[in-house]
């Protein structure tokens, strides 16, 4: 949900290599703008996985948009939902055709333990590390993140980094999503999950 400039638009077709993470999901996360969605998606194409985006895959079980959702029943309730969604989404993806793939999680999403349990379990989880002015620019393109149209949008997402990103800091992955090409940020992604599966037990950061 955070495709600012290209939603709807097809990834590019480009040619397919070997995907480091096997039938693990990879698993997006990061702050709103950090590119989870637009990133995620050519990552997917560039591996031959599928792609699911959670938001998107709420909306459809909700029957309503995300900030209908939080106008409605509250931020509590569709963290309940979210939490829902993304496990049955990593079991599902976990079983797939071909199983694994890519997972392009809400902002909020990596900050619950059982969450952050169950990527673990079925995943890889890749922090799309951003500065906090890049990700202003990229979210003023569109008006779909409730969180940030309560009061100033720069100080609620300078306290969502200084909440957020020593959690974020827990994933096997970080990439720095820089103001580059897609195609760079998803050369960085596939190149240092190839390092972390090849050892594991450290970060590839
Ligand atoms: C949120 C991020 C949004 C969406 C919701 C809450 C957050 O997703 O899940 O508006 O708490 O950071 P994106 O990160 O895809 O914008």
């Amino acid at each position: 949900m955070e495709d600012e400039s290209e939603e709807g638009e097809a990834p590019p077709v480009t040619a397919q290599i070997d995907n480091p993470a096997g039938n693990r999901v990879i698993v997006l996360i990061g702050l709103m703008g950090a590119g989870k969605s637009t990133v995620g998606r050519r990552l997917a194409a560039r591996l031959g996985v599928n792609f699911l985006d959670t938001d998107a895959e709420i909306e459809t079980a909700a029957g309503m948009t995300i900030p209908e959702i939080f106008e409605k029943h509250g931020e509590p309730a569709f963290r309940r939902g979210e939490n829902k969604v993304i496990e049955r989404l990593l079991q599902d993806m976990s079983k797939g055709t071909p199983p694994g793939g890519v997972l392009a999680t809400g902002g909020g999403a990596y900050m619950d333990p059982q969450t952050r349990e169950n990527i673990a379990h079925y995943g890889v989880s890749v922090w799309l590390r951003a500065d906090v002015e890049l990700l202003l620019r990229r979210v003023a393109r569109r008006n779909n993140r409730p969180l940030l149209k309560q009061g100033d949008a720069r100080e609620t997402m300078l306290r969502l980094r200084d909440e957020r990103y020593p959690v974020y800091a827990l994933a096997d992955v970080i990439v720095d999503s820089v103001e580059a090409p897609h195609e760079e940020v998803v050369d960085m992604i596939i190149e240092k999950l190839g390092v972390y599966f090849a050892h594991p037990q450290g970060q590839a950061q």
